[in-house]
Formats: structure tokens, sequence, C-alpha cells
């Protein structure tokens, strides 16, 4: 065949290309109008997208990021500082509010309660959850913050005194109180009959022996006759079956002996008064929260 004789298809009578691959050859059709119109079209729109946004490198590298600034001065970074300035705006304009808003107020006002909580939950992951878990659950010698356990009471501003002045920390009006050491005041005899009346309080069994008067004389101004804890002393509730320290009755003894005690650290000087509000309604709405 020669080059200037056009080979037609047989059946569709239209001219190929005179590409060929193991017998199939390829039609000379031309390209349908529709497709041609959109491929103009997007050149037409592609020259406009290179005037009005940042599109080409420049040779000599300057400009907007190393090349063409674009009619409109968009910049991706400009766009992030706009939703950034608008998100900073719009927390501001709660945090007026939340500021200037009494605990009760926040109670009764949704939108401000979930600031609190998130914001609360928020600075709860980045200061707190080293201690008390991520979720508030605690472990051993840090109190769990979800239930109705309270050391030093759970309503909304005593967990604010709590967490602004601390436990035992360094803060002028820290929570303070200490168990004393009865090692010395008290023989091994005594201290196991003491533990056996602690641990009757939680297991209900009847106690008769020598454990309660001591515990009255010796434990009682603190913890209370009945074991349930006086917060005024941050002294724990012994009848709950819920445990700091542990509740074997080794535990128990090793507390009377040689008592741990807990330092929780005042937070006054590191986070905001409005972050510590926050934390204070957050910690209250983990579910133990007391009216
Ligand atoms: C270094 C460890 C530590 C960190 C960090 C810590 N805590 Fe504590 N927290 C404790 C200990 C220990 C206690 C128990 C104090 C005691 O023995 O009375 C406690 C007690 C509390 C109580 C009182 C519970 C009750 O039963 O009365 C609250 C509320 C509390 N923490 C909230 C917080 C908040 C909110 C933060 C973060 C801003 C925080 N804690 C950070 C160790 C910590
Ligand atoms: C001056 C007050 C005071 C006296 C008196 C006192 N305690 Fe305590 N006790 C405390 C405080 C405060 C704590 C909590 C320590 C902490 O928060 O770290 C505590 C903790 C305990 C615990 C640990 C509770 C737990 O959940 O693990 C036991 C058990 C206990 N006391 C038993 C006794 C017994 C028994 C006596 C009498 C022999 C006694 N206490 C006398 C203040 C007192």
């Amino acid at each position: 065949m020669s080059d200037n004789q056009v080979e037609k298809d047989a059946v569709s009578g239209v001219e190929t290309t005179g590409h060929e691959w193991d017998g199939i050859k390829e039609l000379n059709n031309p390209a349908p109008r529709w497709w041609l119109g959109v491929l103009l079209i997007s050149i037409i729109w592609s020259i406009g997208y290179w005037v009005v946004y940042p599109a080409w490198p420049t040779l000599s590298g300057d400009g907007e990021r190393g090349g063409t600034k674009g009619s409109f001065g968009w910049t991706q970074y400009s766009q992030l500082k706009e939703s950034q300035a608008e998100i900073v705006a719009r927390k501001a304009a709660y945090l007026d509010r939340f500021n200037a808003a009494s605990f009760d107020q926040i109670k009764t006002d949704e939108e401000l309660y979930a600031f609190a909580v998130a914001g609360g939950a928020s600075a709860f992951k980045d200061n707190c959850a080293t201690c008390h878990g991520t979720g508030g659950t605690g472990s051993a010698g840090y109190p769990n913050l979800l239930d109705d356990d309270w050391l030093w009471g759970g309503d909304v501003n005593t967990i604010h005194e709590t967490i602004r002045a601390g436990v035992r920390a360094n803060h002028d009006e820290t929570r303070f109180s200490e168990m004393p050491a009865f090692g010395e005041m008290l023989s091994g005899q005594e201290i196991s009959h003491i533990s056996d009346y602690v641990l009757s309080f939680s297991s209900g069994a009847a106690y008769d022996g020598e454990g309660k008067d001591l515990f009255e004389m010796q434990c009682a101004s603190c913890h209370g006759e009945d074991g349930k804890g006086i917060r005024d002393f941050g002294a724990p509730n012994l009848a709950d079956a819920i445990w700091f320290y542990g509740g074997t009755k080794g535990d128990i003894m090793s507390q009377i002996r040689q008592p741990q005690h807990g330092v929780m650290p005042a937070w006054e000087a590191r986070l905001s008064e409005s972050t510590i509000r926050q934390l204070a309604i957050y910690v209250h709405s983990l579910g133990g929260g007391e009216e």
C-alpha cells in the first residue's frame, strides 16, 4: 500500500489511521464536538485561573512563595489565618460571657455549659490525666473523680477550691490535714483490732471487740464514729469499700502505722482562673457531682 492511498475499513467505511495491533485497526474518527467544547472551555478557564490565583513558579523564585501572586491575592496561608481569626473571635465571645457568669448561671445556659465542659475536658487531658487517668478514673493513691466518693466535697465550688489551692500543696491556702502515724502510739495488737473494726464497716459483719473503743478514741475525730469520713479533714469514708490505698487488712494496718498522704498540686499559678472554672465544671459533670 502506497503512502497516499488511504485505507478504508470495510465494515464502517471510515478511514483508518494505519495503526494495527494483531489485526485490530484504529478508525480515524474526528473527536466528538462536545469533547472539543469542554477542552476549549477548560483552556480558557485555566488562563483565567492563572491570572487571578497563584499558579506559576517564577524563574527568579521571587513573588508570593516563589511564584506568581494572582490578582485576587489569595493564599492558603491567608485563608487559614482568616478561619483561625474566626474561631478565636467565636471563642472570645463565649469566654467573655463565661467569665462573667456564675456557676449557677452557667448550669442553666446550655451553650455556656457545653463550652465549659469541652474546655475543661481538653485542659484535663493536658494537666490532670497523668495522675487521675484520661477519663478521671484514678488509680491507687489518685482518687477516682467519676464516683460520688469525695474526700473534700463534690459540689462545683468545693471542686473549684480543691483545684485552685490543691491538697498538701505549695500554696498558702492549700487544703491540709495529716493522719498521725500510730505505729509508735499503738501496739501491733491494737492496730490489728482497729483494722478488723474498720473492715467491719464495709463488710457489714457484726463486730464485738477492742477495736471499736480504740477507733472511737483515736480515729473518730477525723473519720467519724460511723467511719463515714469528715470532709473538713479530707478524711476518707472508710465504710464504702472504696479504698484509696488498698482495702486488705495489711493495707489498712500499714496506713495506720505509717500513713500515706496524697499531694494534689495547686493550679492557681499555672492555669488561668477561667480554665480552673472550666475544669471544675468538667469534673463536676463526670458523674459524681453534687449539688
Ligand atoms: C501529681 C498528681 C496530680 C495531678 C497532676 C492532679 N491531681 Fe488531683 N489529686 C491528686 C491527689 C493525690 C489527690 C488526693 C488528695 C488527697 O489525698 O486529699 C487529688 C485530688 C483531687 C480532687 C479532690 C477529689 C476529692 O475526692 O475531693 C480533685 C477535684 C482533683 N484532684 C482534680 C484535679 C484536676 C482538675 C487536675 C488537673 C488540673 C488534677 N487534679 C491534677 C493528684 C493529682
Ligand atoms: C487527723 C485526722 C485523722 C486521724 C486522727 C486518723 N485519720 Fe485516717 N486518714 C486521714 C486522712 C486525711 C486520710 C487520707 C490521706 C490522703 O488523702 O492521702 C486518712 C486515710 C485513712 C485510711 C486510708 C483510706 C483509703 O481509702 O485507703 C485509712 C484506712 C485510715 N485513714 C484509717 C484510720 C484509722 C484506723 C485511724 C485511727 C487509728 C485514723 N485513720 C486516724 C485523717 C485521719
